[in-house]
């Protein structure tokens, strides 16, 4: 049977089913059972591994995995050292090295750069990190580190701490652990909460509840508080998907990664290191979870489990390494496996005869798409801003309160001040869009950034009495959003 992934490219970890995941699960698990049934079975294949930031664990396991497997590796020891150095955009460079090889890992600062290789490279392109935005491979070793040790997912509490705003391996995580019926609680350090592009992607993608608890037991992250003060506590936020769409959604259905016993109130703490690179600018000082060997002497944490994606700089005290509730060198080592059947999937390795096939990438989008000329994305280090001349800006239409639009390369919101309709060439302030009667029809419809972006697209500002005529919309009323794309409110 060929496999289900067998060309495709894994951007985001959305791109990756419940039945996707199941396989490669169930291939590691026979690669760690059966390794000599798999060496040799990628001879004459090439894998090349594109990194233009550093790493350590990514890289060379995708590189082991690919020599397990009998293939080749190509790679850039330092993309300072290639063409890039002279001012080659990533699509240029994406396309010559498609073409040396059967599969491109790539790594990158930009957010939405693995979907634009994706979408220039003649092989499938793997997203090894880009920027701050996602880092699906590295969740696939997370989850299968967590399945082995507490057998099920479903139930279990994971605690995502530390620098929850840039952390792309946090961002891919809590996506997945939502859609496998895992709590997550967020336990950011000081200034480096979740982002909203993220909290809303899980909630309107995952229908998960977020609410705002104590840190309760957790806050021994933070060390005890000194005499007289109350003990630190931060806000935690538990995504609890309790709803049947949920459910459906998640691999109860499924076989591997199925869950053979509930866990009732297990518990991982998955810790991360501040991002420096990415902006880390709140002082070193800032209140920051940090697991030691004391704080794990808390009697509920008895039969936790301990992840970190490494590397770890001060926020996991070595003392806890030999400690058996610490799986993170684990972790790292199934990196291996985990890449291996990736690699195995990708290429079509026990498909046999099938093995060079490559889907066009396509980012699923549940809502509306937008992708009139005119906007910006707001994330200065969004792809879409750095390589304007290759590619153009992909949105969703998104209501949070106001109409906003979210990148389809890096997720992020940006914000619209006004809409106008391509007939008439009147604009409006976006607020008004859910009261244009009749609505107005997303072929007609242009969003701007600013009433004078919208003049100087040749469109005229609404009179200002079009206000009184055209009340707010009545109690029944569904937005325009609901209304063009068919949805109840
Ligand atoms: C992570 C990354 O690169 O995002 N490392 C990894 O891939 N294991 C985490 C990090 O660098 O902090």
């Amino acid at each position: 049977m060929v496999s289900q992934l067998n060309g495709r490219s894994v951007i985001s970890i959305d791109d990756l089913s419940v039945s996707d995941i199941e396989a490669i699960f169930k291939t590691a698990d026979d690669i760690c059972t059966n390794p000599h049934d798999y060496f040799g079975k990628a001879a004459g294949k090439i894998a090349a591994t594109l990194f233009y930031e550093p790493s350590t664990r990514t890289r060379l396991s995708f590189e082991a995995a690919m020599q397990r497997l009998g293939g080749g590796v190509i790679s850039t020891w330092d993309v300072n050292a290639s063409s890039v150095a002279k001012g080659e955009s990533l699509a240029d460079t994406i396309r010559v090295v498609g073409s040396y090889s059967d599969i491109v890992v790539l790594r990158h600062p930009w957010e939405g750069a693995a979907k634009l290789a994706a979408e220039y490279s003649p092989v499938p392109v793997i997203n090894a990190g880009d920027g701050s935005h996602e880092h699906p491979t590295q969740t696939l070793c997370d989850l299968y580190t967590l399945r082995e040790h507490h057998l099920t997912l479903r139930g279990l509490r994971v605690a995502l701490c530390g620098d929850l705003l840039n952390g792309r391996t946090i961002h891919s995580l809590a996506f997945a652990l939502a859609r496998f019926g895992a709590n997550v609680i967020f336990v950011p350090g000081d200034g480096k909460e979740i982002p909203d592009y993220v909290r809303r992607r899980l909630e309107r993608d995952y229908h998960a509840h977020i609410r705002r608890e104590q840190l309760g037991v957790l806050s021994a992250l933070f060390g005890d508080a000194p005499s007289g003060e109350e003990p630190a506590t931060v806000d935690a936020i538990y995504v609890t998907p309790s709803e049947p769409h949920q459910l459906a959604m998640s691999s109860i259905e499924g076989t591997t990664v199925e869950f053979r016993v509930g866990s009732g109130e297990a518990l991982s703490i998955y810790v991360t290191r501040r991002q420096r690179e990415r902006g880390g600018d709140s002082p070193e000082a800032a209140r920051y979870p940090t697991l030691t060997a004391r704080a794990l002497k808390t009697s509920q944490f008895k039969d936790i489990s301990i992840l970190h994606p490494l590397p770890r700089v001060d926020e996991l005290s070595p003392e806890v390494d030999k400690d058996p509730r610490s799986l993170y060198f684990r972790q790292a080592a199934l990196g291996v496996p985990i890449r291996m059947a990736l690699l195995w999937h990708i290429l079509g390795l026990g498909d046999g005869g099938q093995s060079n096939r490559r889907e066009a990438y396509c980012r699923n989008v549940q809502g509306l798409g937008y992708s009139q000329p005119g906007i910006d994305c707001s994330n200065k280090t969004c792809i879409t801003n750095k390589e304007k001349e290759f590619v153009h800006p992909q949105f969703e239409v998104v209501r949070n309160g106001d109409y906003k639009l979210r990148c389809l390369y890096c997720d992020q919101e940006t914000a619209t001040a006004c809409f106008g309709n391509t007939e008439s060439r009147i604009y409006y302030p976006s607020e008004l869009l859910d009261r244009v009667l009749p609505p107005i029809s997303p072929g007609h419809l242009r969003f701007f950034q600013s009433p004078d972006a919208a003049e100087a697209a040749g469109y005229r500002r609404v009179a200002d009495s079009w206000d009184r005529y055209h009340p707010e919309p009545g109690k029944g009323r569904k937005s325009w959003l609901d209304l063009v794309s068919g949805r109840s409110r």
